[in-house]
């Protein structure tokens, strides 16, 4: 026989259950106070390699719209040397070879190195490919998988990072995400290096940091959002071109979706749809990125691939005090469009910590009807905020109280996740804190594709 007593104290539970579940879940995780530094220059992560002219800051990404092509990246510091790619699909057997273009700049009293950008097409999918730049002189050797051919049930997992600069928190950071062998191509959301934290913007850490990066980026693919801290600029030293830094040493397929900009693009790659947005280009009505988001939505094909995935900078929902509504205009402009075209995450950055909402909408508002809080809404999409990398600028602690009801998850912690796609259907996402092993999953849900399954979730 159960105790009055027993059923008070499950019924207790029950609605502890029931209110954590409605409230949100404010993290009371705290780690441990110590501020975050960056790695200094003569640092290990950012040794250069050996030889004469050696390529350093390896990097690729993907080259085309559907996951057959390849963007090689690197630098030469000495003398231009060569921009051929030597590339195939055995280990001493690199029989083809890619012809790219090299390039420099100069941002005040700083001159790059020899930016070399290579686009390899027309590869296998799902194949492994060995490759060598440097020809001539000191090459290096690396590999990569293409995915596989764009499919409606094709499982590939990607990781999320953002904000990462060159900290010791990021180092650990990126330790961890390698740590996971399950990690195939990094969903990076913008805020790369924080060079424009340095006087003069000082471009030697963006060298920094493309040779810390090197030992995943050069093996994967990363693709890129800019982030405010890409912008780079500084009248007051006579640099006023936008993004020049970024867009020299990051090169995007953006014409292959029909873009103008490579600060906007699209791509395919395994099941999912990939939508890149720039939260520091225009983006009002009439302007490029909008007229292309506007006739990007009807050429996605969720029956090829079902994941409608957006990446962007800043966030639209994000309940902590730092950079509060920075993202509400492009809310304002897009929201309607992700809600009919049933996105099914948006990945945001720029807030140096983590954030989960529920699938909300805010687009009833209309100026008189005062419906202008956030609703329920199943064809919204999961808003996570993955700004948490660890850069020298530190963490946000400092969250809006009470926890606002669309937000489910928030944790002041470092980190990075993982969106693991199963079929059509399913993905499971974890997010992973930097105090815990790399296994120790902090925050997690099921995501149910909002296309083909879309019922509610939980988390
Ligand atoms: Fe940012």
């Amino acid at each position: 026989m159960v105790s009055r007593s027993a059923f008070g104290f499950i019924g207790f539970v029950f609605l502890s259950l029931v209110w954590v579940s409605h409230g949100g879940i404010t993290s009371e995780f705290v780690r441990k106070v110590e501020k975050t530094i960056d790695m200094p220059l003569d640092s290990d992560v950012f040794r250069v390699p050996h030889g004469y002219n050696a390529p350093q800051q390896v990097h690729i990404t993907q080259g085309d719209h559907e996951g057959a092509g390849v963007i090689v990246s690197w630098v030469t510091p000495s003398e231009p040397g060569s921009s051929v790619v030597l590339y195939g699909t055995a280990e001493n057997k690199r029989v083809f070879h890619a012809k790219g273009k090299v390039t420099t700049y100069r941002f005040f009293n700083y001159t790059s190195g020899f930016i070399h950008h290579c686009t390899i097409r027309h590869l296998k999918f799902d194949t492994l490919y060995f490759y060598e730049v440097g020809i001539g002189m000191s090459p290096r050797q690396f590999w990569f998988r293409t995915p596989p051919k764009p499919g409606p049930d094709v499982p590939y997992t990607f990781g999320l990072i953002g904000d990462l600069g060159q900290s010791y928190d990021s180092n650990t950071t990126l330790s961890h995400y390698e740590a996971n062998p399950k990690g195939q191509a990094v969903l990076f959301v913008g805020d790369l290096s924080y060079a424009d934290n340095y006087p003069n913007h000082d471009n030697a850490r963006w060298d920094t940091w493309a040779r810390f990066v090197e030992r995943s980026v050069a093996y994967q693919s990363w693709i890129w959002t800019a982030g405010n801290h890409e912008i780079d600029f500084a009248p007051e030293i006579g640099e006023t071109k936008p993004f020049k830094p970024f867009t020299h040493r990051y090169r995007t397929p953006y014409r292959a979706s029909d873009s103008t900009s490579p600060l906007w693009y699209s791509i395919k790659r395994a099941s999912a749809y990939i939508i890149v947005l720039s939260s520091y280009s225009a983006y009002g009505k009439y302007t490029p990125q909008f007229k292309w988001l506007e006739e990007e939505f009807p050429k996605v094909n969720r029956s090829e691939t079902p994941w409608l995935i957006v990446l962007m900078h800043s966030p639209w929902y994000n309940s902590y005090n730092y950079h509060y509504m920075e993202g509400e205009t492009m809310r304002v402009m897009y929201e309607p469009w992700f809600v009919q075209n049933k996105v099914d995450v948006v990945f945001a950055g720029h807030v140096h910590a983590y954030e989960r909402s529920e699938r909300v909408s805010n687009i009833a508002y209309n100026i008189v009807n005062g419906k202008c809080s956030p609703v329920s809404d199943e064809s919204a999409p999961v808003y996570i905020t993955i700004g948490d990398g660890g850069n020298l600028e530190g963490l946000a602690t400092n969250m809006s109280e009470p926890q606002p009801k669309y937000s489910a998850y928030r944790e002041a912690s470092f980190g990075h996740a993982i969106f693991d796609i199963k079929n059509r259907t399913h993905a499971y996402y974890g997010w992973h804190r930097n105090q815990d092993g790399a296994a120790v999953v902090a925050d997690s849900m099921w995501f149910y594709n909002r296309y083909w399954h879309s019922v509610p979730e939980s988390s």
